[in-house]
């Protein structure tokens, strides 16, 4: 069989394009072995020293970018009332599922997708807690680091508890099979090759936010152009969290930079070599093993979540940290900024021309067991 290859959005790998049916794999195939090398600590110790002199910072610059909880939206503003009358209860979900009617299965897809994402939330407290120097050392902390990660925690908890409500009350999913792969990926954890350094990590969580921002930004859009303006509220308010976050994480790195230009620049360059994995990678559902290829083929192909977004993100991030102005950098440290600062152009090209071997390529389709087994072309 002939193979057409684009270059992955989200997991930065070569997958078979649209056109190739997935060979079944034994569900053994989960338990493959860890798909980065397994570096740890990589961050050399005295730059723990770095992140101890920027508390007042943080204190000042990114902890006001956190929203009081009074102040904060919760599921319940954007759902049926359980106070009311049991019949008026019934019509507002009768209501929310004439809303979502019209709406295609591809689209549950990637909506089930990005919740299931959302509900792994248990991992990424966990993934930023492995970060030297910024972890939360008691579970309770007063450093402004692990306030921050806290109270962050508890602002995405709403997302995922938000959409997986939303999507119980549609009728339009199979919530045994949604719940199933939330379980099997919160045992998976993730694998972003941050190796506990919280320069990798920032970076990391500084894509991860835009990255969300824009694929929650597109189901808004969609939500809205399939008839239902509420869920395309949901989409589009959990989207403005992700841009607050996307906004602290991203002037973390920006004050890495001024503080330790080379240091951060090798950071950001590590990660882009590495490729910016999404959450879920290691998603699951007792049946697909290629479930997260499955579910980001179909991202792409409805426009949630793209290789272009890819592209886009980073040029973003280069114009957004200035990057190509930095200066006071070793001569490794100008590598990284040569590297990174000429990624985006080579990332489309290499995009373009997957692209041109997909479109030769037959379409092919597969089974979701989220939405019942139907079939979705990828
Ligand atoms: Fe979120
Ligand atoms: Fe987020």
């Amino acid at each position: 069989m002939q193979y057409s290859l684009s270059l992955h959005p989200t997991l930065g790998v070569k997958l078979p394009a649209a056109g190739v049916r997935f060979r079944r794999l034994p569900v053994s195939a989960i338990a493959a072995p860890p798909l980065r090398s397994p570096v740890t600590h990589s961050m050399p110790p005295e730059k723990v020293e770095v992140f101890k002199s920027l508390e007042g910072w943080a204190t000042q610059s990114v902890l006001p970018l956190l929203k009081p909880v009074e102040q904060c939206w919760q599921p319940q503003d954007f759902l049926p009332d359980p106070a009311l009358s049991s019949d008026s209860f019934m019509d507002e979900v009768r209501a929310l599922r004439t809303r979502t009617a019209e709406l295609p299965d591809e689209y549950f897809v990637v909506l089930v997708g990005d919740m299931i994402t959302e509900d792994a939330l248990p991992t990424y407290q966990t993934m930023i807690n492995t970060l030297d120097g910024v972890r939360d050392e008691t579970g309770a902390s007063s450093s402004p680091w692990a306030v921050w990660t806290r109270a962050w925690t508890a602002e995405e908890n709403r997302h995922g508890d938000l959409l997986k409500t939303y999507l119980y009350l549609s009728g339009r999913v199979d919530m045994l099979m949604i719940e199933r792969t939330v379980q099997y990926l919160i045992g998976a954890g993730m694998d972003p090759g941050t190796e506990n350094n919280p320069y990798l990590g920032y970076v990391y969580t500084s894509f991860q936010e835009r990255a969300t921002f824009v694929s929650h930004g597109n189901t808004a859009r969609m939500a809205k152009e399939g008839g239902d303006p509420v869920l395309a509220r949901i989409c589009g308010t959990i989207a403005s969290d992700e841009k607050r976050h996307e906004n602290a994480y991203g002037n973390i790195v920006e004050k890495l930079l001024e503080t330790d230009p080379t240091g951060a620049m090798m950071a950001i360059a590590d990660m882009m070599r590495k490729k910016i994995t999404m959450p879920a990678h290691l998603m699951f559902d007792g049946q697909d093993p290629r479930l997260f290829e499955h579910f980001s083929a179909v991202a792409q192909r409805l426009g949630v979540y793209t290789a272009d977004d890819y592209a886009d993100i980073l040029e973003f991030l280069v114009g957004r940290w200035k990057l190509e102005k930095v200066e006071g950098m070793t001569g490794e440290g100008r590598r990284a900024q040569d590297y990174v600062c000429r990624l985006g152009p080579r990332i489309r090209k290499l995009q373009e021309r997957a692209d041109e071997r997909a479109r030769n390529m037959e379409k092919h389709s597969t089974r979701f067991s989220w939405i019942f087994n139907k079939e979705v072309a990828l």
